[in-house]
């Protein structure tokens, strides 16, 4: 969602702004803007509705300083307009903001009543305006975020410049990541850590309730009391050339390419190669665990849905799949024998955050399965399963989606073991499965060119539908959902024997099924499936294997033919084929891939 940057000791801070912003691009915004202190004290700002390139082209050069901060917005309280987007100002204070502050209204009023003007329908110009009625009552930067912070609900990071402090920067964190900065001679703040990597040596990580002052010596975090807290600092991960798309046309297509890599690399850390057999995780035993939750979002929480197959069906634990903001509200029953298992690519999902805490109270176990290692849902979890996908910038997930995949398929098999349902010579097959998982990515790819061919037509259609059975049903969902948010197209996922409870009725000419359905021991039915929808004078994609294609030789349906595999892999092998699906139906509408209207990369807000 919003992203913050900010600089203190630089030469021409403008340029780090810019740079920042556009490695920011990725989490989704609809305005951006920077403000700089210039050399002669005054503070000015650039702010501009779209993307960062147009607040680049337009922003008056002659706005250069040391210090300054800068923000992208993806509108929450107001429209996307310039006069809504940050940086807002208000008397000596300018500042950025991520989250939402909730009592914004009553301390809206409260500032009214003292004549303070707004000049945006946000909730940020209300914290702007705190803070600068705050340092007149004061006299200081410092007690001028302490008296404010306190005053604010909601979740939220800040970015603050006093005109007082020429040489400092304030920040904030409650609920939205932050972290802050350094290397000789400068300071940074950010609200992610791609936006500093190639500048800050050091990075520091903020917990909530932490407050910041950055400068070009150093980092003081602390508290709301004042009283200095110690923090870790880092050495600055990763390289920029993360954030580039190399010779892809979008984030989207290299990250479909990269999965055999990522998902291999995950793979390692949970199986040993040598000898076929699944990793212990410290601290990991679900012999007498009494359920499984997997809680999460989005491609989240189908990547918990696919698993919930896998490991009922190998390891016979009870599972439950849940949706992040169904769970929080519909008073779930826990017990301190549960083990919750959060899956997230970000870890900073506020819906997912919530969750964890509401079974952290209950005495459940809790699992982070995330891509992001220093993401609060890393640090709040019992114990954290990684994927190792590096950063996803395409908004749509892809590689997160892989790696989460082939994490709690290793589970499956791990918690198979741990309750008596795998025999060695087993666990060194299924092990054996999945260590051909990547190759099996690699040759699915092959379908590519394909499949664009496929997308011209796709691309002319008002709905599609996907269906599948068992494992696939999920992955329905997944195609569903790929597809409606990058190409705008109306899809949906449905089980395939759900067809003829309602959906069929929506079977005419010119509407399109996507069938996946590899030749499992389910694949009779659905075939059946795919006749009902041809009689109905529906068009199908079959997206199936070798004997799958023999199957339906004789049946009219155009057939996509993966690689053949069997089991927890063949899952991977179709989520090649729905990603490339809605990558190409996106393109071939002209749709902004990366970055699909109205979404938002990581949903920190509810
Ligand atoms: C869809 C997509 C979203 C995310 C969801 C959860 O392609 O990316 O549905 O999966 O917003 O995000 P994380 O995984 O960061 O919690």
């Amino acid at each position: 969602m919003c992203g913050i940057v900010g600089a203190v000791g630089l030469d021409t801070v403008e340029n780090f702004l810019i740079d920042g912003l556009r490695r920011l691009e990725y989490r989704g915004y609809d305005s951006a803007g920077i403000a700089v202190l210039q050399p002669d004290g005054a503070v000015r700002r650039a702010r501009s509705v779209g993307k960062v390139a147009m607040l680049d082209a337009s922003r008056d050069r002659a706005i250069t300083g040391h210090t300054g901060i800068a923000h992208t917005r993806w509108a929450t309280h107001g429209g996307a307009t310039e006069n809504n987007a940050h940086p807002h100002r208000a008397g000596r204070v300018t500042l950025v903001h991520n989250g939402i502050i909730e009592n914004f209204q009553e301390l809206r009023r409260s500032l009214q009543a003292d004549g303070y003007s707004f000049q945006s329908e946000t909730d940020t110009e209300v914290v702007a305006g705190l803070l600068d009625r705050a340092l007149a009552r004061t006299g200081s930067a410092k007690a001028a975020m302490l008296d404010v912070v306190p005053q604010l609900q909601g979740a939220y990071a800040l970015a603050v410049l006093f005109d007082t402090e020429p040489g400092m920067l304030f920040g904030a964190r409650h609920g939205a990541p932050l972290l802050a900065g350094m290397k000789a001679g400068a300071g940074f703040i950010a609200s992610d850590a791609l936006a500093l990597t190639g500048y800050a040596s050091h990075v520091c990580y903020l917990e909530n309730g932490d407050l910041v002052a950055v400068t070009k010596d150093g980092i003081e975090v602390f508290g709301v009391d004042g009283v200095k807290h110690q923090r870790e600092l880092h050495k600055s991960s990763g390289s920029a050339i993360l954030a580039d798309k190399g010779n892809y046309k979008y984030f989207m297509l290299k990250e479909i390419h990269e999965q055999a890599e990522v998902v291999g690399r995950t793979l390692t850390a949970h199986v040993d190669a040598l000898g076929s057999t699944v990793k212990q995780h410290e601290g990991l035993d679900l012999s007498r665990a009494n359920r499984i939750l997997i809680i999460g979002c989005g491609t989240a929480a189908l990547a918990g849905r696919v698993a919930e197959y896998w490991l009922e069906g190998l390891a016979g634990i009870p599972v439950d799949v849940d949706i992040a903001s169904e769970f929080r509200y519909r008073d779930p029953v826990l017990s301190p024998d549960d083990v919750a298992i959060f899956i997230s690519q970000s870890g900073e999902t506020a819906d997912t955050l919530e969750a964890m805490r509401l079974c952290k109270e209950a005495g459940a176990k809790t699992i982070a399965l995330v891509n992001t290692l220093h993401s609060t849902m890393a640090r709040d979890a019992d114990l954290v399963l990684p994927t190792l996908a590096g950063p996803e910038i395409g908004v749509a997930s892809t590689k997160a989606f892989t790696c989460q995949l082939i994490v709690l398929a290793s589970l499956a098999l791990l918690v198979a073991k741990q309750r008596g349902r795998l025999t060695g010579e087993q666990e060194v097959e299924q092990v054996t499965d999945l260590l051909e998982v990547p190759g099996l990515i690699s040759e699915a790819l092959d379908i590519e060119s394909q499949i664009a061919e496929m997308a011209v037509e796709l691309a002319t259609k008002q709905t599609v539908l996907y269906l599948g059975r068992h494992q696939f049903f999920p992955l329905a969902l997944e195609g569903a959902l790929k597809l409606k948010e990058i190409s705008y197209i109306h899809a949906e996922g449905y089980a395939a024997g759900e067809l003829k409870h309602g959906p069929i009725a929506l079977i005419e000419p010119g509407v399109s099924v996507i069938a996946i359905a590899p030749h499992d021991a389910l694949f009779a039915k659905t075939q059946s499936s795919i006749e009902q929808v041809l009689a109905r004078g529906g068009s199908v994609i079959a997206i199936t294997d070798e004997a799958g294609a023999k199957a339906l030789a004789s049946t009219p349906v155009d057939i996509v033919k993966l690689p053949s595999s069997s089991g927890m892999a063949t899952a991977f092998a179709c989520t090649i084929a729905i990603q490339l699906i809605a990558y190409y139906v996106a393109v071939e509408k002209g749709t902004d891939v990366d970055q699909p209207r109205n979404l938002a990369k990581s949903v920190t807000v509810e």
